[in-house]
């Protein structure tokens, strides 16, 4: 993954859903709640937490509330020797923003994202939760919303952008290459008006 620079490394992100069973540095994972930390926030109320989860016995527990690749299921889940070898669970603290607070997390999400993909971490952003079997799992208090969960692990993978020509549904191809389809850049761009 040679990224000269980050247009490249944004453009070359793709999700992964397939890991190596590396571990990532404990240091590594609190560089990416770093990132997330000091990313844009609403009139800067910074409602955001997040739990890092990278205890080997904790692992699978967390990928049972995760759900993944919706269009392709089960082609698209990983296999327990390709799951995540961590998770960064992100959190809306209800008594710092009473709703909302969704764009921050998005925001927050990318930094993470992108952070790790410039190390050669592979992530998937999981929106699809079971959310109060998480809550419980982690004793989140409940003035926390769980918002979503990044799952990380180095890539087992190398997922490929393709056109869209009529359809938006991933697809895995006999070689079990994800395809990825996206909208034309002629088809979502306007200038200066509609
Ligand atoms: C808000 C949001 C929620 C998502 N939730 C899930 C999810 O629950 N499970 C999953 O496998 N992928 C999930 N994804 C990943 C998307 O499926 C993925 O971004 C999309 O297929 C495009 O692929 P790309 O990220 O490689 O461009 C989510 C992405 C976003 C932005």
């Amino acid at each position: 993954m040679p990224h000269s620079n980050i247009y490249q490394l944004i453009l070359s992100r793709r999700t992964i859903r397939r890991f190596q069973q590396k571990e990532i540095p404990g240091e590594t994972l609190s560089e990416l709640v770093q990132a997330a930390r000091l990313a844009p926030s609403g009139s800067n109320l910074q409602p955001l937490t997040s739990i890092i989860v990278n205890r080997k016995e904790l692992l699978p527990e967390v990928f049972f509330t995760t759900r993944w690749a919706g269009y392709i299921t089960p082609k698209g889940t990983p296999s327990p020797e390709e799951r995540p070898t961590a998770y960064i669970v992100v959190l809306i603290n209800r008594n710092i923003r009473a709703a909302g607070g969704y764009h921050d997390s998005g925001a927050a999400m990318m930094s993470m994202i992108l952070a790790a993909w410039e190390k050669g971490i592979g992530s998937c952003w999981i929106g699809s939760v079971e959310r109060e079997q998480l809550a419980a799992l982690l004793a989140i208090p409940a003035h926390f919303e769980i918002d979503c969960v990044l799952a990380l692990g180095y890539p087992a993978e190398q997922p490929v952008v393709e056109d869209y020509s009529g359809s938006v549904e991933y697809w895995k191809d006999e070689t079990g290459v994800l395809h990825v389809p996206k909208r034309k850049l002629k088809d979502i761009l306007h200038w200066n008006g509609f």
